[in-house]
């Protein structure tokens, strides 16, 4: 592990180690087992591209049956109130009656999942609950309780373990955090 990486024209520092966010993995994947072993085939939902990393590592600790799937959230600039529009590519099967938990790499301030859940709650699943590997509490500026936090941090900016800055640095097994 190099302790400090350069991306672009930023300079990084580990911040946390590949084992440390393991054990958070594991954590996290042992409320999940113990709160959907008695329901019927849950889907994980991973958000492109963030959350690859994450969702193949916590899928493994996973020990009741499930099924995998992907979407993404392409922005693009349209004329609305709020500017920005953001749409649900890639959810192609009925989530209709089914349980759903939305995988996320971090959670910022809100914007990105409330979409999400606007567009599945849509499709009529029979519950749906967002499990992020990283919140940042004090930026989280929206209602919906986000259940399943593997990691909470400041309003730093960090990279790796699928996490980009500017497309770069997902592939880094440890977190790394800008320096100033
Ligand atoms: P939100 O919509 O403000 O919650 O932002 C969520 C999205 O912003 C995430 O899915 C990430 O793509 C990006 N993001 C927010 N904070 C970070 C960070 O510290 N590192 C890398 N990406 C981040
Ligand atoms: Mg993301």
């Amino acid at each position: 592990m190099k302790d400090i990486i350069q991306l672009k024209d930023r300079r990084f520092k580990v911040m946390i180690p590949a084992e440390e966010i393991d054990r958070a993995v594991q954590a996290i994947a042992d409320r999940i087992n113990a709160d959907y072993a008695e329901r019927e085939t849950p889907i994980f939902l991973g958000v492109l591209n963030g959350s690859f990393m994450f969702l193949s590592d916590l899928i493994k600790k996973i020990e009741f049956q499930n099924e995998i799937s992907f979407v993404k959230l392409a922005s693009y600039d349209g004329i609305s109130s709020t500017g920005a529009v953001k749409d649900l590519i890639g959810l192609n099967g009925s989530i209709e009656g089914r349980h759903v938990v939305i995988v996320e790499d971090i959670v910022d301030t809100g914007e990105s999942i409330e979409h999400m859940l606007k567009a599945l709650q849509e499709r009529h699943p029979a519950s749906v609950e967002v499990c992020t590997l990283f919140f940042k509490p004090n930026s989280y500026n929206r209602s919906h309780e986000i259940k399943y936090r593997a990691m909470e941090i400041g309003n730093e900016f960090i990279v790796g373990y699928g996490l980009d800055y500017d497309q770069v640095g997902r592939s880094l097994k440890d977190i790394y955090v800008v320096t100033e």
